[in-house]
């Protein structure tokens, strides 16, 4: 038997703008995807099923990457699906630790990372940034650039695209996720993205983007009310690109009644806000007052681990 885990993420600033090689980041949430794998005769099974693609697509990507035969993976998650929380790369990095581990290899960040933006760009038709896998697999608090830096952890170069992967210090904050409930599709987000782009220009993805420089210095000074603030800029521009919603608006604006800010989170149209806060449990209440189911999480320098 062998056994792996991953951590979900939020993006705290800079989606979108990413896209267009400004910088991002993003922190793993204490929230974790749980995979077991026990050798079985009779092929790849999940939880007593033979392993459907449909429903399992980076669960296949991850079995023909490691070779896996004759497994029966099992699956448990604290992680709601389709919220923008990241579930899927938690999903990709948690099982390909148990199934590396199960092959007998070492369980490397490094490599699931890699390993996992593979099966993303596999899974998304080419259209993905290793913004989600590598936060899951190296946990803590990730960013992306486009350009290599202090702190940088690892680098990729897909389609003619480069991405620097860096460490940034994280202090303990509290974050509120509200799922809006809606469903927002990445592909579709960033498509509208571009069409904004080629009617107005790069003004606020620059914009965007030296809001995400501003938040790592935020962080490295752990100036929470400096993040805030940077947060409700950023939803502010996120608004202007297009990417928000009324209802998301709506939540936004009744979490900053108890926060240090608030704002979408992910690609947008849909999805889930987060709320920096000291007072969790009031901004849990104002939402689900507004029928928006919310969670307190907790950040987590955990990334991917396999049990020993
Ligand atoms: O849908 P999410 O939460 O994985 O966020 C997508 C982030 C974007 O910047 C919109 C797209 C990307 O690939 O970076």
């Amino acid at each position: 038997m062998a056994e792996a885990s991953a951590p979900g993420k939020a993006i705290l600033l800079g989606e979108h703008a990413v896209v267009y090689g400004e910088p991002a980041i993003a922190v793993a949430l204490d929230l974790r995807t749980y995979v077991t794998t026990v050798p079985r005769p009779g092929g790849i099974t999940v939880h007593g099923e033979p392993l459907q693609d449909k429903l399992f697509p980076h669960l296949r990507k991850a079995v023909e990457m490691t070779g896996a035969r004759d497994v029966e993976l099992r699956i448990e998650s604290e992680l709601p699906s389709s919220a923008g929380l990241g579930s899927s790369a938690a999903l990709s990095c948690a099982a390909l630790g148990a199934l590396l581990r199960s092959r007998g290899h070492d369980v490397r960040a490094s490599e699931v990372a890699r390993l996992a933006f593979d099966i993303e760009l596999a899974t998304q038709e080419g259209r993905a940034s290793p913004t989600d896998t590598t936060t899951s697999a190296a946990g803590g608090g990730v960013l992306v650039d486009s350009a290599p830096g202090p702190g940088l952890l690892w680098s990729f170069e897909r389609n003619g695209k480069r991405w620097h992967l860096h460490r940034v210090p994280v202090p303990e904050l509290t974050l509120v996720v509200g799922m809006s409930g809606q469903r927002g599709r990445t592909s579709e987000q960033v498509a509208r993205v571009a069409q904004v782009v080629q009617r107005d220009g790069l003004g606020t993805v620059r914009e965007l983007g030296d809001i995400a420089r501003a938040g790592a210095k935020a962080l490295a000074a752990k100036d929470q009310e400096e993040l805030g603030r940077l947060m409700d800029r950023a939803h502010a521009g996120l608004r202007t690109l297009g990417v928000s919603t009324p209802r998301l608006d709506e939540l936004v604006q009744a979490a900053r009644a108890h926060s240090y800010g608030a704002k979408l989170t992910g690609a947008g149209g849909g999805g889930s806000i987060i709320a920096l806060t000291r007072e969790p449990e009031r901004v849990v209440h104002v939402l689900e007052s507004k029928q928006c189911p919310a969670l307190v999480a907790k950040l987590t320098p955990r990334g991917v681990e396999a049990a020993p």
